[in-house]
């Protein structure tokens, strides 16, 4: 089929380089000039793994554009997926999803289309969506255009750092519409994912057991509210495990045991249940704030909601609480910390704890060294005014250091040679944001070890 992606950022790049790799006709477009040079040249403008090895494989099927001119006519398949910044009082930006959305209106043609709302949108942007393309369209070509399109809403549920693999496998997929057209059209393109028929990249092999893919067909409403419901859920999960790792601090208990005894029930499940920082990233904070202001519309409050929210950035001060008391002065110390990206496996940095760990940590006075594995060139280029000192490999965040925090759980940081590091601080104070390495070994080394629960 002949899709066009409009936004190539961690959402619309993957879905285009996937798509491509089923046999699609995939033209990928981007307002952004750099961007699709770097795409053009075979590079992939985000870190994710495997994703240039995916490109490469899919080039026969894959073009890249700034040209609404080039991508949208002829198109079966429109999915928006552009950026829905956080706004002001908490619901999304969408001027992106206008633009995006008039794009379309001025040059689609053919006799129908199905515009897929891909990016994570209040509920009700299908219905606005449909209504900006038709005065788009109105205004290019004037009242009586025949131009066919349906407006059809397709969450995306993939994690960076594991992107492709989330888009190749999914857990399900999630198709809103309100004819049976539109879904006909959205099952068709899908059918390789949800029957399973492709042939597996060698690098990102089907997981053992992986079935057909459970699609679930609703109405727009529906589907718009499936995502911001599922993503409150998990941030929801992870605020509750830290608030529960507040008290077993209090009481003497280990937080780790804690949720692995509650997580083994299948009720209640062991993901999203390991105390520490927090969440972080462009999705968790943005959609339940998105959540709570589009209840409040409809006269309605999110109390577990708007908690899960205040656990969450809380224990962003928990890490300077800890750190004073046991260093009692802040000023002019040196702090080291591991990690910058939100999460492992991704140079993301919106919405990083870091970030704002290391604004709290300077505002009182203390220097901050940062290393990251991918995410330091995009954190030179995006934070210039962050005073984070950045050193090229992650032992010297430990040199002359007062303390070093473990913000992002990547797998090289639990592998440090941290008996070395410790002879190079100035004080030996491990605070582990993420409850991973291995305390009594550090222990036996010297460290005062200090979990974030
Ligand atoms: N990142 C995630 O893990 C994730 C997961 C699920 C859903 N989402 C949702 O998907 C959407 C996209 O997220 P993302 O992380 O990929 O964003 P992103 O910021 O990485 O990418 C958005 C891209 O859209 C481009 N763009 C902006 N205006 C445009 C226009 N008018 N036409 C074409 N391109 C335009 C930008 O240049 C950018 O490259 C958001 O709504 C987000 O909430 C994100």
């Amino acid at each position: 089929m002949k899709v066009c992606i409009l936004g190539t950022g961690y959402v619309g790049l993957t879905t285009g380089v996937c798509l491509a790799y089923m046999g699609h006709d995939v033209t990928c477009l981007d307002t952004d000039e750099a961007k699709v040079a770097t795409m053009r040249g075979g590079k992939a403008p985000i870190y994710e793994p495997h994703l240039e090895d995916l490109m490469a494989d899919s080039s026969a099927n894959l073009r890249f554009t700034t040209s609404y001119a080039e991508a949208v006519p002829g198109a079966e398949v429109i999915f928006i997926a552009v950026g829905t910044p956080p706004g002001a009082n908490g619901s999304p930006d969408l001027k992106y999803l206008a633009s995006a959305a008039n794009g379309i209106g001025e040059y689609l043609d053919g006799p129908f289309c199905v515009v897929v709302n891909k990016s994570t949108v209040p509920i009700g942007s299908g219905n606005w969506v449909g209504s900006l393309i038709r005065d788009s369209i109105e205004k290019a070509r004037g009242p009586q255009s025949d131009r066919k399109f349906a407006v059809a809403s397709n969450p995306e549920f993939l994690r960076e750092g594991s992107a492709l693999n989330d888009s190749l496998y999914p857990d399900r997929v999630v198709i809103g519409g309100d004819d049976s057209r539109t879904l006909e059209v959205l099952y068709r393109l899908y059918r390789p994912i949800l029957d399973q028929t492709f042939s597996p990249p060698t690098y990102l092999p089907r997981p053992d057991g992986t079935g057909a893919v459970p699609l679930i067909s609703a109405d727009l409403a529906s589907a718009e509210l499936i995502k911001y419901a599922a993503n409150a859920f998990l941030s929801t999960k992870i605020s509750y495990i830290n608030e529960i790792g507040q008290l077993a601090e209090k009481v003497g208990a280990d937080i780790t045991k804690v949720a692995r005894g509650i997580g083994l029930d299948a009720r209640i499940g062991t993901r999203f249940l390991q105390a520490g920082i927090g969440w972080g990233g462009s999705c968790f904070g943005k959609d339940t704030a998105a959540l709570v202001a589009t209840a409040s519309e409809y006269g309605l409050d999110m109390p577990i909601v708007r908690a899960a929210r205040e656990v969450n950035y809380k224990q962003r001060d928990r890490v300077v609480d800890k750190l004073l008391g046991e260093l009692k002065i802040l000023k002019g110390r040196t702090i080291g910390l591991l990690g910058l990206a939100f999460k492992p496996n991704t140079d993301d940095l919106r919405e990083a704890p870091a970030l704002d760990i290391a604004k709290k940590l300077i505002e009182r006075g203390c220097k901050v060294k940062g290393h990251d594995p991918v995410a330091m060139e995009r954190f030179r280029k995006e934070y210039p005014d962050l005073a984070i000192n950045l050193v090229d490999r992650p032992v010297d965040v430990a040199a002359g250091a007062d303390a070093v925090v473990l913000v992002t759980e990547w797998q090289e940081y639990r592998e440090l040679d941290w008996e070395a590091m410790m002879k190079t601080m100035t004080c030996p104070i491990v605070l582990d944001g993420r409850n991973i390495l291995d305390r009594e070994r550090l222990v036996r080394y010297g460290y005062r070890y200090l979990p974030i629960v």
